[in-house]
């Protein structure tokens, strides 16, 4: 298989002080001429998808001078991430189009029926990224006075998959056809009436909508931690990760896929990818010196706030250059990113200060920088040693850090003999080299 490449699509990059950059887009709060360019970008560049990361809430107003400053997974100013694909739908012929959809704070009918219909308006493009909510706060906005609590977050979710992936099998592939001769629009014995009824959900079904192109849209989770990782196995075919080092992201992807047989699956029905945020330049300077000028745009105070956010806990309380507290690691954040960047302060001997400059451009993810050559050379290493299936790819600034990793890596990856030249077909399922699922309920 083909190395997997796919686009953040968040309009402000990755990095905390992007959007300042001159070369930063301006006006980028829900700016759709903007999402309809980088989408045409990252198709000119042969990418098998987009990726749009979501929550439902706007987050750190609580951190005046990181929300004031908005650092781009603050979400004040985005759009609804399936009405955007839909769009970009219109705007794009063969990318994948992955959304995130929330299985706390959602409900399974709605995610079956939205993506479905995505399914169907991109000719078989979709996919969803299934996640149980990263934001506390977002409960609020749905009748709860805190987060749902984590293993009822997990063991729900886990029911919800099983009730979308029951909706969309709801008809036969040729339940609808629609002959105005004859008068048969649909065949009534060709369809399913899922009756679920289980601890969190009842929902009688059938979905308003034929069966997708792809059978199922192509699933996504992102979990990290123990249940994450057995939800991901159990439901997910493509899995977001995101580790600091070669050596842990290779035992990340040995863990995962590891996980596969318990659930009947093989290593070959989920691809794997790493998430890094790329600086590439014409020369190893010139990457350089990009990633010089985004730290310099954000202030320490911004910084702090930013570390303070992705641990959960209040950085301000410890000096700048002194070194990194020692937390418990079940204590810190939310997920298991927190704890990442506990591992890479610690292994690395790093002051605050040098822990948010090093997780300025992505969360606690990884970073590559160099010529177009070096980024080759290691995502080469990656991918043929098991680290991953391929890459969510950030950059630091939107659009020219994707219009420069177009230019400049992906004819290098094509050269070397891993990554396509074309498309190979019109799914998103068939460009991952996934197989479409059968029917539960009716053998075609
Ligand atoms: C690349 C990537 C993208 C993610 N996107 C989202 C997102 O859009 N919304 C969200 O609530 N969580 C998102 N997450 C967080 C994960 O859903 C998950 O909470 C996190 O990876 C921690 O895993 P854990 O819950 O198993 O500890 C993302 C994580 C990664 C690595």
């Amino acid at each position: 298989m083909p190395m997997v490449l796919a686009a953040n699509a968040n309009a402000q990059g990755s990095h905390v002080g992007e959007w300042r950059h001159p070369d930063a887009w301006s006006r980028p709060a829900a700016n759709i001429h903007n999402a309809v360019r980088l989408a045409q970008i990252a198709e000119a560049g042969k990418f098998d998808l987009l990726f749009l990361a979501d929550g439902n809430g706007v987050r750190q107003m609580d951190k005046p001078d990181l929300f004031g400053a908005t650092s781009p997974s603050d979400r004040p100013g985005v759009f609804e991430p399936v009405t955007l694909l839909s769009a970009l739908a219109m705007a794009t012929s063969h990318i994948g189009l992955v959304a995130t959809a929330t299985t706390t704070y959602d409900e399974p009918f709605h995610v079956a029926r939205r993506f479905a219909s995505l399914d169907h308006i991109s000719g078989g493009r979709a996919g969803w990224n299934l996640v149980t909510t990263s934001n506390p706060e977002d409960a609020l906005n749905f009748n709860h006075t805190e987060h749902v609590a984590r293993d009822r977050r997990y063991e729900r979710a886990a029911e919800f998959a099983t009730v979308v992936k029951g909706l969309w099998d709801s008809w036969a592939d040729d339940a609808f056809p629609q002959h105005k001769a004859s008068g048969q629009f649909l065949h009534p014995s060709k369809v399913h009436v899922l009756n679920h009824k289980g601890t969190h959900f009842q929902v009688r079904g059938p979905l308003n909508a034929p069966r997708p192109p792809q059978g199922h849209p192509v699933v996504f989770s992102a979990g990290q931690s123990e249940t994450g990782k057995d939800l991901s196995a159990a439901h997910a075919d493509c899995v977001f990760a995101i580790e600091g080092s070669l050596p842990a992201a290779q035992r990340l992807y040995a863990d995962i896929k590891g996980r596969l047989p318990k659930f009947g699956r093989t290593a070959d029905d989920m691809r794997i990818l790493a998430g890094v945020t790329i600086f590439v330049g014409e020369t190893k300077e010139e990457a350089e010196a990009l990633f010089q000028q985004l730290e310099d745009l954000v202030s320490p105070a911004v910084g702090v706030d930013y570390l303070s956010k992705m641990l959960g806990r209040k950085m301000q309380d410890y000096p700048l250059d002194g070194p990194m507290p020692e937390f418990d690691e079940e204590h810190v954040g939310h997920t298991g990113i927190g704890k990442a960047i506990m591992r890479m302060a610690r292994e690395e001997g790093l002051t605050v200060r040098q822990t948010y400059r090093r997780i300025l451009p992505q969360m606690g993810g990884n970073m590559f920088k160099g010529d177009a050559l070096a980024i080759a050379d290691i995502m080469e290493e990656w991918f043929t040693s098991k680290a991953c299936d391929g890459f969510m790819i950030a950059a630091p600034v939107v659009p020219t850090g994707l219009e420069r990793f177009v230019r400049l890596v992906v004819p290098e990856l094509q050269r070397r003999g891993l990554f396509r030249k074309e498309y190979d077909g019109y799914t998103l399922r068939e460009n991952l080299g996934l197989s479409r699922p059968a029917n539960r309920f009716f053998v075609s």
